[in-house]
């Protein structure tokens, strides 16, 4: 499995990586947590999918970007996680955050949000509570750490994750879940993680990333 950035093209997507809506569930409280996934969508063995936000068969990629001179100039530092992330110290555990990778989908809001439930825990539900927020961030922002520094990691099936921002009824990033890696124009790959979120709406200044651009 592997996906290819093209250069002011789609993402092209290889080694049958299964495909499904993933809706952000909005709870009573008005707070989002947790997905609802839709069907999986139909693809070939590999498939193409838009990053520049102008395909008329979203989320595969139509041509548009030829014909709008979409500029997907990947602009994304490189830099591994570990080396950007700044730590949060917990009594029971830690937090590792790299807020450029922000995909704006506000899971870390929960219940007083997730630096104060990892720093100032007042039950013992908040750990549960902080690692359930941490594994519902996209974009592996927020990584949850025990104390010894081991990641707290969901375990996730290779697969790719279509976000719909139900609440701000919006189309969010691609996510690109369970380490698939992810090779730029250039060739260079990107540091394999668990969980990422690449641009599909063509705005982020931190391509192929989300940044969030799509909320605003
Ligand atoms: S990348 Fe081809 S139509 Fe958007």
């Amino acid at each position: 499995m592997r996906i290819k950035v093209t250069e002011n093209g789609p993402y092209l997507v290889s080694g049958n990586v299964p495909l499904a809506e993933q809706r952000i569930h909005v709870d009573s409280d008005d707070f989002c947590h947790g997905y609802d996934q839709g069907e999986l969508c139909e693809t070939g063995p590999t498939y193409a999918l838009c990053r520049c936000g102008g395909s008329g068969s979203k989320p595969f990629c139509d041509g548009a970007h030829a014909r709008t001179g979409f500029d997907g100039t990947e602009t994304a530092s490189g830099t591994p996680f570990d080396e950007q992330a700044r730590e949060f110290e917990g009594p029971d555990m830690d937090l590792s955050d790299v807020r450029e990778l922000c995909a704006g989908v506000r899971f870390c809001h929960r219940a007083g949000g997730t630096w104060d439930l990892v720093r100032h825990p007042k039950d013992p539900g908040d750990r549960r509570t902080a690692i359930e927020e941490v594994w519902d961030c996209p974009s592996g922002r927020l990584v949850a750490r025990e104390k010894d520094g081991s990641a707290i990691e969901p375990d996730l099936e290779p697969s790719i994750g279509l976000i719909e921002d139900t609440q701000l009824e919006t189309m969010g990033p691609i996510w690109v879940r369970g380490g698939i890696p992810v090779e730029s124009a250039d060739g260079r790959t990107y540091e394999v993680r668990n969980r990422v979120t690449l641009c599909r709406c063509g705005r982020s200044r931190n391509k192929p990333f989300c940044d969030g651009s799509h909320t605003g």
